[in-house]
């Protein structure tokens, strides 16, 4: 077992996001994994992280495409607390991949409205194919991971899980799917994509 502590500073340049609950750091000796901690337990930090953990567990059952999402490797020990490891989501050209809502103008250009109905309808049937539950589905939550010059695909960093005492969106697929539909939708009225329009742009509802 690895008992080294490694040091993480918030002011120095290996922070890579902050969030209401965690900062996500690149991890300081694989370039592929990053160190998310929970900075605020005032916000339910340390809960979101458990129904998270929990809802990954459940998904390593069954999922056998993680192109959308981070895979999960355990804890490590910090300066700053407990680490939690991920998937590096890193472009194709080595830059750390943006959320939707920093890659995304506003007003969208012409070519950056096609690229972003293409990321909505990858996204929407990704989830949609592999039954995966989110709270909500926010712009600031996932990364355009650029895999190539010319292709993106959509990753979810966050909000993974359902908070229901029973799962039942996880266990059937009727209830999934219904849940999906309604969170797409929701999700079409958020900053940057409300830019959209889902009849007339060519978003396609699985
Ligand atoms: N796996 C990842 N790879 C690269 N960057 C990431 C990854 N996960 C998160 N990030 C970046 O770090 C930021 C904060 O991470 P995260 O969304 O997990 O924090 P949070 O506190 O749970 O967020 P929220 O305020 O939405 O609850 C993200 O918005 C994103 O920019
Ligand atoms: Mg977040």
């Amino acid at each position: 077992m690895c008992t080294t502590t490694i040091q993480l500073s918030e002011t120095d340049d290996s922070l890579i996001g902050k969030g209401r609950h965690r900062l996500c750091f690149a991890h300081p000796y694989d370039k592929e994994r990053c160190v998310k901690i929970v900075h605020s337990q005032a916000t339910g930090g340390s809960k979101e992280l458990e129904r998270e953990l929990k809802y990954y567990h459940y998904l390593s059952t069954y999922l056998r495409d993680w192109r959308g999402i981070p895979r999960y490797y355990g804890t490590i020990s910090t300066n700053l607390g407990t680490g939690y490891v991920y998937d590096r989501i890193v472009d194709y050209d080595g830059q750390t991949s943006l959320t939707m809502v920093e890659y995304f103008t506003h007003p969208l250009t012409k070519s950056s409205k096609i690229e972003l109905v293409c990321l909505v309808n990858h996204l929407f049937q990704y989830l949609f194919d592999n039954r995966i539950i989110t709270m909500t589905l926010k712009p600031y939550n996932i990364l355009c991971h650029r895999i190539s010059e010319k292709e993106m695909f959509p990753v979810i960093c966050d909000n993974l899980g359902e908070a229901s005492f029973i799962p039942i969106a996880s266990r059937s697929r009727w209830f999934c799917h219904l849940k999906q539909r309604r969170i797409f939708r929701r999700f079409l009225s958020q900053p940057v994509i409300n830019q959209l329009d889902a009849c007339t742009d060519g978003i396609i509802f699985p």
